[in-house]
């Protein structure tokens, strides 16, 4: 679960583990609960949170995190936040716990067709260069990664633009990779169920071709359509890990509004990273606000946020 960062927990965790406590959901106290997370343990919850995920938070998120991680007391039943820090600790919180605390504390905000400008490239620029580059007579399948793909609107987006791609040439297939850290937010993808205003944002001819409206029990929703879940494959990876496991090279990484989190050091790394898993000529989309770091000079920019591996 903790891909490795056993080693980084070490250091941050003193030995006084909760001891006794074992299932501490019976401590719980609802008068206790009303402690504050002090700046202390908002300094060792960040530096725990930057090293196992990479997320900065600087003091101005203090109470942000105090009351995400309460949530996290309550379900645990720990009394203090120092009792919490210290159950995560334990083995059976890392084995348990520390996931729903990295779910609790990243920021999952994400739309079908966000930053809609990358979209049109895709399909106007991108995804025609790729094929021309391929033509051989074969079918040749494009490969893509939403990397940090939070609830799956992205991933879905990208199928939905490749399958209209795909449509128009016989010789062209895809598939996606989507990954992210919160257990949660992929959840939430793999079942790709959305509220109606959710995708507003999708215009109507692929809404009509690709969602599924509910009914009874599940009306106010829409489902993506199966077509596009089987070209989707969700998976967890922490940007942390020092070696991603992933094979094949990539025509297209979309790691959008994720490295604003991060700071300048770990952006770097990462984009070091994604340059070693992208194919020659491939391309990396990121976000609107954010900028490239570490590999600028292999890239070659095409767009403000759209690069190409030289
Ligand atoms: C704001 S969302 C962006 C979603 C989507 N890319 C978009 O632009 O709409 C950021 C996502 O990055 C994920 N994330 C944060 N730290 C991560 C890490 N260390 N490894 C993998 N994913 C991470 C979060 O869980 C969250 O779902």
């Amino acid at each position: 679960m903790l891909h490795g960062k056993m080693f980084i927990l070490r250091d941050f965790f003193e030995k006084k583990v909760v001891g006794d406590v074992g299932r501490i959901g019976s401590r719980y106290d609802d008068a206790a609960f009303r402690c504050q997370l002090s700046d202390g343990e908002f300094a060792r919850f960040s530096r725990l949170i930057h090293d196992v995920a990479g997320i900065k938070l600087p003091p101005v998120k203090k109470t942000m995190l105090d009351g995400r991680l309460r949530k996290r007391l309550r379900a645990v039943g720990a009394v203090s936040f120092a009792e919490y820090f210290d159950y995560l600790a334990s083995p059976e919180g890392q084995e348990l716990e520390l996931h729903n605390m990295l779910d609790a504390v990243s920021t999952n905000k994400t739309d079908f067709f966000r930053e809609p400008k990358h979209f049109q490239w895709l399909s106007e620029r991108v995804l025609p260069e790729i094929r021309g580059r391929a033509r051989n007579g074969r079918q040749r399948r494009i490969r893509l990664w939403s990397a940090g793909c939070s609830t799956g609107k992205e991933p879905y987006t990208l199928a939905m633009v490749l399958a209209e791609f795909c449509d128009l040439y016989q010789d062209i297939d895809y598939s996606i990779l989507a990954t992210d850290i919160s257990t949660a937010a992929l959840a939430k993808a793999r079942l790709a169920i959305y509220e109606d205003y959710k995708i507003e944002p999708v215009p109507v001819a692929l809404r009509n071709k690709y969602l599924l409206r509910g009914d009874g029990d599940r009306q106010g929703y829409h489902r993506v359509a199966p077509r596009l879940r089987r070209k989707v494959d969700f998976r967890r990876l922490n940007f942390m890990d020092a070696v991603f496991d992933i094979d094949a090279p990539l025509d297209i990484i979309f790691c959008r509004n994720v490295i604003i989190y991060f700071d300048k050091q770990t952006q770097a790394e990462l984009f070091k990273k994604f340059y070693r898993h992208l194919a020659p000529g491939g391309y990396l989309f990121i976000g609107h606000s954010e900028s490239l770091l570490g590999i600028d000079g292999k890239m070659r920019r095409i767009a403000p946020t759209i690069f190409q591996k030289k």
